[in-house]
């Protein structure tokens, strides 16, 4: 029998990392949503796609070629032929990601594509993102919502993106994006039936043992 885990988080919450060291614990695959977001948006981007215009948007989706990993150990996500993995984090995919992610037909698209993954992993999965507990895999068999201050988020944030951006700078384009992406979830609360932990005064170790006590209820 299989285990599937619904992790969502907001920018910074460390979400990414304590998902794939839940996965190792469970010995699940793992799935990325943001990732496929993003890499859509390279898609786009790489074929002069007009973010304003929507029909090309789906257009791009409707053949958008995606391979993508599944192991919580290595990252792998290609296009076509491309390696995107680098250059989906970059701060132009950051800043244009919101567009694409708030077409709704796109969602679709991609939700679709979430849920085949989730389907074919054998043993089971975790899957992260900002949809997973509630659209994606509203029926998972644990759901957790990971919080955490803003300041704190933002500091984690920084470090991740290596140091090189002003704090302020770095604070505007993701409190800018955490905006756009408002519609999509705002996580002032955790919906019903969905463990909240706040990972705010928790360090790395303490957080991932929280989500597995949450999973393990
Ligand atoms: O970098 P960060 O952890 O904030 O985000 P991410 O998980 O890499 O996701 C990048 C973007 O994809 C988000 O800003 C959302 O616009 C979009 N996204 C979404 O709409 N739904 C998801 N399930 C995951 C990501």
């Amino acid at each position: 029998n299989k285990l599937v885990v619904a992790i969502d988080g907001p920018s910074g919450s460390g979400k990414s990392s304590v998902s794939k060291a839940v996965a190792r614990h469970f010995n699940l695959q793992y799935l990325d949503t943001g990732a496929m977001y993003r890499a859509l948006t390279w898609y786009c981007l790489k074929q002069q796609t007009d973010l304003t215009n929507p029909e090309a948007i789906i257009a791009a989706a409707e053949k958008f070629p995606l391979h993508q990993g599944t192991s919580p150990d290595e990252e792998s996500i290609v296009v076509g032929e491309t390696d995107v993995a680098e250059a989906i984090r970059e701060p132009g995919i950051s800043g244009s990601v919101s567009a694409v992610a708030s077409v709704p037909r796109v969602r679709e698209i991609l939700i679709q594509m979430q849920r085949d993954a989730i389907a074919a992993a054998p043993r089971g999965m975790v899957a992260e993102g900002r949809d997973i507990t509630t659209v994606v895999a509203p029926d998972a068999d644990a759901r957790v919502l990971l919080t955490a201050s803003e300041e704190v988020r933002m500091a984690r944030r920084g470090l991740q993106l290596g140091g090189t951006q002003s704090s302020s700078d770095l604070q505007k384009q993701v409190v800018q994006r955490d905006a756009k992406d408002s519609k999509v979830n705002n996580f002032t609360e955790a919906a019903e039936g969905v463990a909240l932990v706040d990972s705010s005064d928790l360090d790395f170790d303490q957080t991932i043992a929280a989500v597995i006590a949450a999973v393990e209820k």
